[in-house]
């Protein structure tokens, strides 16, 4: 292998946690601060990712497969999470899906950032969410431990902005790195059978830069990108490091979970899909 120029890429985040805990609201709470850091009017995400990009850098948050991220695309041996933000309501503290959350986070060896959420509410207890965890081996910096937790409100929109800005200091410790020159390759996260596109899938680029006309092979599809979008639905010709596009030009619809990787030509990526076929 020829030595590879590595640069540092955006961190991919999943966020987990309870039922009701506040997952969506902290995401689109998120959503919306993006917006108000340089975007003219509301933005309608397309896909099941978007980016945010902050002063201090860009993070790239996954939501539709939610879950799935760890499960279905972790079971297919594909890993597309960096960091997970495990949101704990204050009020509600640990619960089944909390310690799921946890032990997943653990066996795929992502680093956690812990939100107490709904701290705006009069029976809010962050101490006794710190104490659960800790029972956990989920331990805050403060309390000697090397969990980042950040106390936050989505829906008063309390300290929103700090936890992004601990998720990049955690993508920092990371040294989150890829070849941006290379073939492109990366990793199935939805797909569909569009009226009006065909078969459509949502790749979340993690080698290289992918462009409008390259070839490809993905599972035992190929196909060319015959158009991207990025989750704002804007059509784009190129997509580098850590950024989420929808793209079209597949021979059928691709699995979740699927590598995606571009070849050097057309027969190359038919000749693969072939073989994988069989
Ligand atoms: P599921 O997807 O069903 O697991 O829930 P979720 O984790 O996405 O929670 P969701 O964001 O839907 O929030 C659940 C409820 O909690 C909603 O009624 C929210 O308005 C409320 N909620 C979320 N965040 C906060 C918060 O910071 N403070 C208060 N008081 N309520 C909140
Ligand atoms: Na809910
Ligand atoms: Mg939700």
């Amino acid at each position: 292998d020829k030595e590879e120029e590595l640069t540092s890429r955006p961190p991919i985040v999943t966020v987990m946690g309870h039922v009701d805990h506040g997952k969506t609201s902290l995401l689109d709470r998120i959503r919306q601060t993006a917006v108000a850091e340089g975007e003219a009017g509301g933005i309608t995400q397309h896909i099941g990712a978007y980016e945010v990009k902050m002063e201090k850098g860009t993070i790239t948050f996954l939501d539709t497969p939610g879950h799935e991220a760890f499960t279905t695309l972790r079971a297919r041996g594909a890993s597309v999470t960096d960091v997970v933000i495990l949101v704990v309501a204050a009020d509600d503290g640990v619960m089944p899906q909390t310690k799921e959350a946890i032990d997943h986070a653990k066996a795929a060896g992502v680093k956690l950032i812990v939100a107490i959420n709904k701290i705006d509410k009069e029976n809010a207890n962050p101490d006794m969410v710190r104490n659960q965890l800790a029972e956990h081996g989920v331990i805050s910096e403060d309390w000697g431990g090397d969990y980042q937790f950040q106390e936050i409100s989505a829906k008063a929109n309390l300290h929103i902005e700090d936890l992004l800005e601990r998720v990049l200091l955690e993508a920092e410790l990371l040294e989150l790195k890829g070849n941006p020159t290379a073939l492109a390759e990366g990793i199935v996260i939805e797909s569909k059978l569009d009226k009006q596109k065909g078969a459509v899938a949502t790749v979340l680029i993690n080698r290289g830069t992918l462009n409008k006309g390259d070839n490809f092979v993905v599972g035992t599809e190929f196909g060319k990108v015959r158009a991207m979008f990025n989750y704002k639905g804007a059509s784009i010709k190129e997509a580098g490091l850590s950024v989420p596009v929808e793209i079209m030009g597949f021979s059928g619809v691709p699995q979740s979970g699927d590598r995606f990787v571009v070849t050097p030509d057309e027969k190359t990526a038919r000749q693969v899909a072939d073989l994988r076929s069989d």
